[in-house]
């Protein structure tokens, strides 16, 4: 298994360039099956679930390609079969989205109950509820979904928790069902958006995603499109606390700066230096530390509050900020699973049920270090990249999943990380 070994303390600077959206990736792809042609994807970051879907989508029939410039082909014409095996989806929590894609284009979906990370319950009961809302049989046996309609037929749908996942599968499949859904209380996350803006690209009509109202005018013919996915805001979000974390001076390029508000905020309130700008080509943002940051206190928030896949590296940076910081998470009750490891780091944290009470300490040292998921895995990152000494960081194939040329990235800043195969 390999690992990185990293040697903390140096200052980040300089310019990194932000990939496209890891979790918009993960909905895109397979919302492509809904066309009767050709899609083609660009910005896809390169990282290891893109890939995984790849083969899932390659078994079920697709034809897809991965283009020069970081594109991808996906023609699903070839698609024969409509049940994803366990094996197939245990290494992609977002494997659910075929379900909505399949139940939308075919009107039939067999998917095995998803994997992914380890960060509390997870249930998909809203997906399921809206899928029957469309006038779908589910049935759910063996630790498989089993979804079928004779028809799809619009609804209006009232989503008792703000979930992204649910939000989009609906919306797929909707899309392939004859009149008018509305999703009531829907996820406003810039891939909710992006993902809408794709479908309409193929000609579908999504309105209203970036509210919590979505209108979807289901059953037109959809058809092929080109398709650049959003930068990723939680690669960036991380960046911009590695900036800040290393108190050192980086910019990030290739980002949209309202998709990072509530992220500028907080480490503005707690004395980093933040600006965003416009070269003309493209938004960055700066971000600007010098000094030991004041402790903050934050709620994770469905979009747009602080991010929960934010709260576990910016709990890594607020260790060693002068006090305490309450940091509750609202939205995967489980999602404290680095703690420990930060702790033998020597961050003074205490747990009591979802929040986090961080006493700041003058510096973290390295350690040995295990990420848990892949977000663990990024705090753990900038807790090494901080810390004085030597870490090692082990389960780095979380960290492969989400981030694109992560160790690359961060050593084109000065980080010193290497990864031993
Ligand atoms: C997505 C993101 C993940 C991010 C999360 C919240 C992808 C691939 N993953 O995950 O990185 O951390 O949004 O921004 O895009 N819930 C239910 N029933 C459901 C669905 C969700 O109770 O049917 C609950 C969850 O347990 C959680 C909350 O709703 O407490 C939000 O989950 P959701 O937004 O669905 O997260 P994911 O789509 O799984």
């Amino acid at each position: 298994m390999s690992h990185f070994i990293i040697n903390g303390g140096n200052r980040l600077e300089g310019v990194v360039t932000i990939s496209g959206a890891k979790n918009a990736a993960l909905a895109i792809i397979p919302a492509a099956i809904l066309a009767g042609e050709s899609c083609r994807i660009e910005n896809l970051p390169a990282i290891e679930d893109v890939r995984i879907l790849e083969q899932i989508l390659i078994r079920m029939g697709a034809t897809v390609e991965f283009t020069p410039d970081q594109g991808m082909r996906v023609d699903p014409r070839g698609i024969s079969t409509h049940s994803v095996t366990f094996e197939m989806v245990s290494l992609l929590r977002a494997s659910y989205y075929l379900l909505g894609a399949l139940l939308g284009r075919y009107g039939y979906a067999e998917i095995a109950l998803p994997g992914g990370c380890s960060i509390g319950q997870r249930p998909i009961d809203q997906h399921i509820k809206g899928m029957r809302a469309l006038g779908a049989e589910v049935v759910i046996k063996g630790g498989v979904v089993r979804a079928q309609a004779s028809k799809l037929k619009g609804a209006e749908i009232y989503l008792d928790v703000v979930s992204v996942g649910a939000t989009i599968n609906i919306m797929l499949a909707a899309v392939g069902a004859e009149g008018v859904t509305i999703i009531n209380n829907a996820a406003k996350e810039p891939h909710v958006v992006d993902v809408a803006n794709f479908l309409n690209m193929m000609g579908a009509s999504v309105r209203g995603a970036g509210t919590d109202v979505i209108r979807i005018a289901g059953g037109r013919k959809l058809h092929g499109c080109t398709y650049a996915i959003i930068p990723d805001q939680i690669e960036a979000g991380t960046f911009m606390i590695a900036a800040a974390a290393t108190r050192g001076d980086v910019v990030i390029n290739n980002v949209i700066p309202t998709h990072l508000e509530a992220i500028s905020a907080k480490l503005m309130e707690s004395g980093v230096r933040v600006i965003e700008g416009d070269d003309g080509r493209e938004f960055f943002i700066r971000v600007t530390s010098q000094s030991r940051p004041r402790a903050v206190n934050l709620k994770t928030l469905p979009y747009p509050g602080f991010p929960t896949d934010l709260q576990q590296p910016m709990m890594a940076f607020l260790s060693t900020a002068a006090g305490n910081s309450f940091i509750v998470e609202n939205i995967f009750e489980e999602r404290f699973n680095h703690v420990s490891e930060l702790r033998r780091m020597g961050a003074n944290i205490t747990i009591n049920q979802r929040t986090a009470l961080v006493e700041g300490v003058e510096a973290l040292s390295g350690a040995p270090l295990y990420a848990s998921d892949l977000r663990a895995g990024a705090s753990l990152m900038v807790a090494a990249l901080m810390g004085e000494g030597k870490s090692e960081l082990h389960n780095i194939h979380y960290i492969d999943r989400g981030y694109e040329f992560f160790e690359h990235k961060l050593r084109a800043l000065g980080a010193d990380i290497l990864r031993v195969e």
